[in-house]
Order: C-alpha cells, then sequence, then structure tokens
C-alpha cells in the first residue's frame, strides 16, 4: 500500500528556547500581496480602511499580515486562523491558552516582532529624526537623571535619545499601559546595556537596546528578564 505523506500546513518556527526571545525583522516596503489581505480579520479589514494614507493601510496590512504569519509559524496555523485579542490598552495578544507572547512595533518601512513564550514583552523601533528638539522632549519624557545622561553623552546626542525614548516604549509596552504610565517616572537609562528595572506594576522588567545607530534605534523590555535575544528575518 502506497504510504501518504502529509505535508506541514505551515511551515515551523526556529525553536524558541525558554528564556529566550526572537526578535524578526520585517520589511514593509512594496504593496501588500492578495494572500496579505485575505488573512486579515474582519476588525483588521475595518481598521485598515480608516487609515487616511495608502501608505500607512499598506504598511499596516504588510505588518498585520507578517505578524499572523509569524504566530502561525509557532503555533502550527495557518495565518488567518491565528486568533488575536486586545487588553484594556489596545495591547495585542494571542486569545489562547498557550505560552506565546508577542508585541510588535513598526517604524517607517520597518517592523519588528518580538516573540517569547515565558512573559510579557514590549519592543519599540525609533527612526532617528535630527529635526526633533531633543533637549525640549527629554524634559518632557526623560527622569533628571537621564537628562543628566544625554547632555554628557560622549557621542551622538541623537542617537542616546532615541536609544532612551525606544528603551522607554519598549518598556511601556512590556506592561500594556500605553501612555497611562508617565513616561518621565521610568528610569530606564540612555545607554545602551542590559538592565532591571523596578516597576510597581510587575517585579521588574529586563530592559535591553537591540542596536542604535545613525538610521534607527530599537529595545526590547520582558517582565522577569530575559536570556537571549536572537536576531531573525522575516
Ligand atoms: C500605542 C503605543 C503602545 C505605542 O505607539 P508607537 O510607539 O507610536 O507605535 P509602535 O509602532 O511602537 O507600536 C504600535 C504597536 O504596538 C502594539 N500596541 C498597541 N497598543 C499597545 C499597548 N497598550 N501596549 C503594548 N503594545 C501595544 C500594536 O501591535 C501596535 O501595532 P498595530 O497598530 O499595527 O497593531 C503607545 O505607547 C503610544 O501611543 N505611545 C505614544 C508615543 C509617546 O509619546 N511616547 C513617549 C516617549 S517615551
Amino acid at each position: 500500500m502506497a504510504q501518504v505523506i502529509t505535508a506541514p500546513r505551515v511551515p515551523a518556527a526556529p525553536r524558541l528556547a525558554p528564556g529566550e526571545v526572537h526578535v524578526w525583522h520585517v520589511g514593509l516596503a512594496g504593496a501588500a500581496s492578495p494572500a496579505a489581505i485575505a488573512c486579515l480579520a474582519d476588525g483588521e479589514v475595518s481598521r485598515a480602511s480608516r487609515f487616511a494614507f495608502e501608505r500607512d493601510r499598506r504598511r499596516y496590512v504588510r505588518a498585520r499580515s507578517a505578524l499572523r504569519a509569524l504566530l502561525g509559524r509557532y503555533l502550527g496555523l495557518l495565518p488567518a486562523e491565528v486568533p488575536i485579542s486586545y487588553g484594556r490598552h489596545g495591547k495585542p495578544r494571542v486569545a489562547a491558552r498557550v505560552p506565546l507572547e508577542f508585541n510588535v512595533t513598526h517604524s517607517g518601512e520597518r517592523a519588528l516582532i518580538a516573540v517569547c513564550r515565558h512573559a510579557a514583552l514590549g519592543v519599540d523601533i525609533e527612526m532617528v529624526d535630527r529635526s526633533r528638539p531633543i533637549a525640549d522632549l527629554a524634559r518632557d519624557v526623560f527622569t533628571d537623571a537621564e537628562i543628566g545622561e544625554l547632555e554628557a553623552a560622549p557621542g551622538d546626542a541623537a542617537i542616546a535619545f532615541h536609544a532612551c525614548w525606544s528603551r522607554k516604549e519598549a518598556f511601556l509596552k512590556a506592561l500594556g499601559l500605553g501612555l497611562t504610565l508617565a513616561p518621565r517616572e521610568v528610569h530606564v537609562g540612555t545607554r545602551p546595556d542590559r538592565r532591571h528595572v523596578p516597576s510597581s506594576a510587575s517585579a521588574r522588567i529586563e530592559v535591553a537596546t537591540l542596536f542604535a545607530d545613525e538610521t534607527a534605534a530599537a529595545a526590547i523590555a520582558v517582565v522577569g528578564g530575559f536570556t537571549e535575544a536572537t536576531r531573525l528575518e522575516a
């Protein structure tokens, strides 16, 4: 009798070890494919239709369909089957009792999707914008110590500013609280180190800069900490 070999429905994701974070880099340039549009849930389609600019609609569809495809690979589901729900302040999560956490960030034509199994996490990317009045902005959202670090930064102050901003956003996104927590109350530092930051909402959150260069700065924050962050291309 002939043996029937069934092909897997979705390609498996790389092995995600306990404590590890996968950081997927996703390019958003170019048109969204029909398959990308077809995998979206009704709420995502209506959200896409509300963007005023075609460019923003395209980027949203590309990022959301990439998210669905990646989560599907960890869950063994087709992109359209991945159940996504939202927290009180809009943080998306997998709507199933499975150990899989994720967070998304996008800026320009780049998106990062961070995934882990063990804890809530946040990720943020900021394009380095040299037209920003960094001293004024820092006074609004940085701690006094961070302002001091920025003023004393040995290298490019704009990079140090965006590195700190991305660390802060990643911290806030890990908690899923949005801006209900004042950025000025959280000290994450401007240096690209790994550090545990105390939080009243959670025991501790480990914050780490992923990269900070002339173009962009990005960071992750993981409730309770992580072992390593692995960069992957989607
Ligand atoms: C929405 C927010 C969570 C991040 O916004 P952002 O930095 O502009 O955008 P990002 O691309 O990094 O993140 C957006 C993604 O985060 C996710 N997200 C939405 N609400 C979230 C929340 N409460 N917590 C964590 N993640 C959230 C979503 O996946 C969203 O992508 P989607 O719209 O395609 O679904 C929120 O923190 C915000 O409005 N920030 C304003 C920026 C600011 O003033 N920061 C002060 C300096 S520290």
